[in-house]
């Protein structure tokens, strides 16, 4: 298996030439899902003693496989957070993968990780945070948001020994992402949530602390607000959740894991402000910085404090310790030991196409969402739930029930010409069924969003 011969010659070549087509492909099919019992009458058995032969396995993955995987940098994928990776950034990930790079200690991975930290550099220099602050990428916005609310919560312990028998309490609103709360029960904290889907103003947020029991103020150690909901692009008032946070000494962590890219852009950064102030930021390059899946980020303002959570501990690891102190060892900062060097495919197309051509490409997706609006206020049979937001837009089709648009969104997928699925909006005390896009791929046209809600009529 470890040997090179003819065979393996001949595999390196057609997988290369799968992803040079797959990478340069300006048409790509949006795939559509089969069930287990499907694809297993079309491949049959696979793993066996002897093996298929590589070839054989090759072939499955091109004629059945691959087309049962939605591409979601299909430019009518409007659905989910969707992705759309650079070419440049694609094509570093197979580099990525061939240089078997251990990223979790300088000492194992020095040149990797030094192009992570240009990386970094430059996103945590889009957030505002002072001199010192830092982060480390992480396989996602879970991975990130997890990450920050360990080192939130035992730096909370840190500074009392009672806390350490008391269970933790954040306070998020309802839009935050459902890896918050997901994120909170891993470690065993409480929950409570402003009741608001929009922008969490401060004023909320004072009148959630005031209606705190005793017990559940001296739990409470983190808040956790959104700048970019994944439900409609809301970013919350950052600056006044801040001031609370200073005030009430609580840690606060902005997840920006969808709309962190948008801090690019000169048409909304302002809608940011108090994100400078925060104890750590979540932002997600797979999402609105084009990095192919998974790369997500952890910034601390202080990653000291994130060393003090995450460092392992282990004999076996005390040599890196030693090396790492000429350099930085990202497995102190969250919670992979071993690690990928998950930033260095954008390294790569940062430093091959320039940070410019990153804001023009955010600007776009904001643009794409204002198109989409007007588009939707010319036609009749179609309306705005609300203003498009960052790069989402809610809306509805007038008339439909939750069945229609699920039947629509089956539709559609099933034809190869689009995926956008519905959502739902808080309105009053009930939720209603609407129609979500979210734009980050800068390929998508007026045309497509334009054939896209006439499919509706
Ligand atoms: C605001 C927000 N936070 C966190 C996440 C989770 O990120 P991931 O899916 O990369 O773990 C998402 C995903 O869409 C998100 O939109």
């Amino acid at each position: 298996m470890h040997k090179i011969d003819i065979e393996l010659v001949e595999m390196t070549m057609d997988v290369m030439k799968y992803a040079i087509d797959r990478i340069s492909a300006s048409n790509r099919h949006i795939g559509h899902p089969k069930t287990a019992q499907e694809l297993k009458v079309l491949v049959g058995e696979t793993i066996t003693p002897k093996g298929i032969g590589g070839e054989v396995a090759f072939n499955l993955w091109k004629k059945h496989l691959m087309n049962a995987n939605v591409s979601i940098d299909h430019p009518r994928h409007l659905a989910f957070v969707p992705a759309s990776p650079t070419r440049a950034a694609i094509m570093f990930d197979l580099v990525t993968s061939a240089s078997s790079i251990h990223g979790a200690y300088w000492m194992e991975g020095a040149g990797g990780i030094f192009c992570e930290n240009e990386a970094m550099k430059w996103m945590v220099s889009l957030t505002g945070l002072p001199e010192g602050a830092f982060g480390v990428f992480t396989s996602g916005g879970t991975a990130a948001n997890l990450s920050a609310i360990v080192t939130a919560r035992e730096y909370w312990r840190s500074l009392n020994q009672q806390n350490n028998n008391e269970k933790g309490l954040i306070i998020t609103s309802i839009g935050a992402h459902s890896s918050v709360k997901a994120m909170a029960k891993v470690i065993d904290a409480d929950v409570l949530y402003v009741d608001t889907e929009d922008r969490m103003h401060a004023s909320n947020l004072q009148s959630k602390m005031e209606s705190l029991t005793e017990n559940q103020r001296k739990r409470l150690f983190a808040i956790v607000a959104t700048a970019g909901t994944t439900n409609a692009g809301i970013i919350d008032d950052l600056k006044g959740i801040a001031e609370i946070c200073k005030k009430e000494k609580l840690w606060f962590h902005v997840d920006a894991a969808y709309g962190g890219g948008a801090l690019l852009s000169d048409s909304v950064k302002h809608l940011f402000a108090g994100i400078e102030a925060a104890d750590s930021i979540t932002i997600d390059p797979h999402k609105w910085l084009f990095s192919p899946y998974d790369c997500g980020a952890i910034i601390y303002k202080n990653p000291e404090l994130a060393k003090q959570a995450h460092t392992q501990e282990g004999s076996y690891l005390d040599i890196f310790k030693d090396e790492g102190s000429q350099g930085f060892n990202p497995a102190d900062y969250q919670i992979q030991l071993t690690r990928r060097v998950r930033g260095l495919p954008l390294w790569f197309s940062l430093a091959m196409h320039g940070t410019d051509r990153y804001k023009q490409a955010v600007e776009r997706g904001i643009e794409l969402a204002q198109i989409a609006g007007q588009l939707i206020e010319e036609m009749p049979h179609v309306e705005l739930v609300r203003e498009p937001s960052l790069s989402c837009v809610l809306y509805r089709r007038i008339g439909w029930n939750p069945e229609d648009y699920t039947k629509w969104t089956y539709e559609n997928h099933k034809k190869g010409f689009a995926l956008v699925t519905p959502t739902k909006w808080k309105r009053g005390d009930t939720f209603e069924t609407v129609s979500r896009f979210c734009f980050i791929n800068p390929d998508t046209t007026e045309n497509d969003i334009k054939m896209i809600l006439e499919s509706m009529v």
